[in-house]
């Protein structure tokens, strides 16, 4: 395949770990025989700096014209820090999100059994979890009519038919796909948009009759992720929801430097980790790749190469069996791992590796 990729390195480490995304995403395309030509792109704090804008229209452009998009990370803590702040990183990423029309995000949360000893929770409950948060991610509050004045303000979680039954498709469809089990979260009980959501869910379901759909209020999935993660298989819900179960579920495996996503939806897909731009770390060679690295496996499988895909998920267990790790998954007295390091070692497996 020949393939175009927009590389969006953005700010923190985001540059050291897109490094990394990209020299596998080559390594695997030379073992496979795909050409991949790539564009670089600005957003977020360091578009600000150099453009003013998060999201310049040069960067929606480049994401027009690639396949996918290989996001890293926005976000810097001189904007988190000033409230008055008329420009800030993160709207780079909701229009983002917006103009390419990214309505679903996929957050796979998979357990590594090697690391399950950094989990919180008691290792029986988390081994074997293994579920996808699929969050409508360009409706609801976050997009929805807003106002503030200093003693008022409001937030409008508005959603539309068709909105709603694009996004419960695409849970079925990896229901189907997966152990045909879709858990629709909602808050019913209290909020009009909930109650369309349910109402549709119930209208679509007997497509999907192999399926299995539960519905669930959102404060009770919060409780039962914890206390029995295993239950899930497909969870569907709303932006909202979505953005405050995901880093609750994204820490039940132990590290959130393992968890890439997907952003599909009208435009080009968006491939990214879970995790943001750790400031704090930038530059320090310290920041763990593979939730970046993993990225570039589900941007493969969305092109259908799952040899591909699975080539990199074995290189990422291999690197973790041979304790190849950066400092916060390795175990205990192990050497500390760079990204660098880590990255390399990941692209010398893919280069060795029989086929
Ligand atoms: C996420 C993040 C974003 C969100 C922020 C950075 C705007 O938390 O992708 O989950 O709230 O959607
Ligand atoms: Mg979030």
């Amino acid at each position: 395949m020949n393939f175009k990729i927009a590389v969006l390195p953005g700010d923190g480490i985001g540059p050291e770990i897109s490094k990394q995304g990209v020299h596998v995403m080559s390594a695997v395309a030379e073992r496979f025989g795909h050409q991949v030509a790539y564009e670089y792109a600005i957003c977020g704090a360091d578009a600000i700096e150099k453009v003013g804008d998060p999201f310049p229209e040069e960067t929606f452009q480049t994401c027009m014209r690639a396949d996918a998009v290989l996001f890293s990370a926005v976000g810097d803590p001189k904007y988190d820090n000033d409230p008055t702040s008329k420009v800030r990183p993160e709207q780079g990423l909701l229009a983002m999100r917006q103009r390419l029309g990214l309505f679903a995000n996929i957050r796979p949360i998979e357990t590594f059994d090697c690391l399950i000893h950094k989990s919180p929770l008691k290792n029986e409950l988390v081994r074997g979890a293994d579920f996808i948060c699929i969050r409508e991610l360009t409706g609801g509050m976050y997009f929805g009519e807003k106002y503030q004045s200093d003693d008022r303000a409001y937030d409008t979680n508005i959603y539309t038919r068709p909105e709603i039954e694009r996004i419960l498709h695409v849970g079925y469809d990896y229901a189907r796909r997966r152990k045909k089990h879709l858990t629709v979260v909602d808050k019913a009980n209290i909020l009009a948009s909930s109650r369309l959501w349910r109402q549709i869910a119930k209208e679509i379901a007997p497509q999907y009759s192999d399926v299995q759909t539960d519905f669930m209020y959102v404060d009770n999935a919060a409780m039962r992720m914890i206390q029995e993660p295993r239950f899930f298989d497909v969870i569907v819900t709303e932006n909202t929801f979505g953005d405050i179960l995901t880093d609750e579920a994204s820490c039940i495996t132990g590290s959130m430097g393992l968890l890439p996503s997907a952003s599909t939806g009208e435009h080009t897909p968006v491939f990214e980790p879970i995790h943001g731009s750790w400031p704090q770390a930038k530059g320090q060679n310290i920041a763990n790749p593979l939730a970046q690295i993993l990225s570039v496996a589900m941007l493969y499988e969305y092109f259908g190469l799952e040899a591909e895909g699975q080539l990199i998920r074995e290189a990422v267990n291999a690197s973790l069996d041979a304790n190849v790790r950066t400092p916060e998954i390795q175990i205990e007295g192990g050497k500390h791992y760079g990204t660098k390091e880590v990255g390399q070692w990941i692209v010398d497996f893919i280069k060795g590796k029989a086929l």
